[in-house]
């Protein structure tokens, strides 16, 4: 289960309104927030939990809770930025970090700008957070970042994804789970997506 497009009708219908070329910015951002949060609803569906005694007004009883420690979120600034909000209303006790990357528009390789992770990073889980997956360059530079820093359990989460860009992470790094909510025709030779979405942090933040 490396790779999965996540067919569920609430996320493809609300992808339909988020491709739409007339989608306002407001939308936009809200569409994201949504369709991230039920992408982390399917992508959480394996977490591991455990076993805790609890006590309700009544008796005492077992519940289960979340094993380990709290995962981190770890958007692709900027793009991945509108993203977090929705994860964290499912999830509101994930830490946050961030990595800067950009695209350079000509040579279409990642150029990296920040990065801040919570400490302790080992038998954390790390989700991923881009809306793209296009090429694959940017995800890959921020797995090896990741992994380096300690990080084992990876996901990658992302709304639209091209095939040449799953190519590239798997060939990779087979070990991280990538979700998408489409997997997408073909890059354009300007390394856009195709059908897409046009150009993700842009349409978020209002930019173009
Ligand atoms: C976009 C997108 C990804 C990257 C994908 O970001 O959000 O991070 O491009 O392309 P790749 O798979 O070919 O690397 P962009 O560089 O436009 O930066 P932005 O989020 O700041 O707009
Ligand atoms: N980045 C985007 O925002 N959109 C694409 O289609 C490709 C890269």
């Amino acid at each position: 289960m490396p790779f999965q497009e996540v067919k569920h009708p609430l996320i493809q219908h609300k992808l339909g309104l988020l491709r739409k070329k007339k989608t306002s910015s407001a939308s936009f951002r809200q569409l994201v927030n949504e369709i991230s949060m039920l992408m982390a609803f399917e992508a959480t569906r394996d977490l591991p939990l455990r076993e805790v005694e609890i006590e309700t007004p009544l008796e005492e009883t077992t519940a289960n809770e979340i094993a380990g420690k709290k995962l981190v979120l770890l958007p692709i600034l900027r793009a991945g930025l509108g993203m977090v909000d929705g994860i964290l209303d499912l999830i509101p006790n994930a830490r946050v970090g961030h990595i800067g990357l950009y695209r350079n528009e000509e040579t279409l390789e990642p150029e990296f700008y920040f990065f801040k992770v919570p400490k302790s990073t080992d038998k954390r889980s790390v989700f991923l957070l881009d809306p793209m997956l296009a090429t694959g360059g940017s995800a890959n530079y921020a797995i090896e970042k990741v992994k380096k820093e300690g990080f084992s359990n990876i996901y990658f989460l992302c709304l639209v994804a091209s095939p040449e860009g799953v190519a590239k992470v798997e060939n990779k790094h087979p070990d991280v789970k990538i979700f998408t909510a489409s997997l997408d025709r073909e890059l354009n030779k300007n390394g856009y997506i195709l059908p897409g979405l046009g150009d993700a942090g842009d349409r978020i933040f209002g930019t173009k």
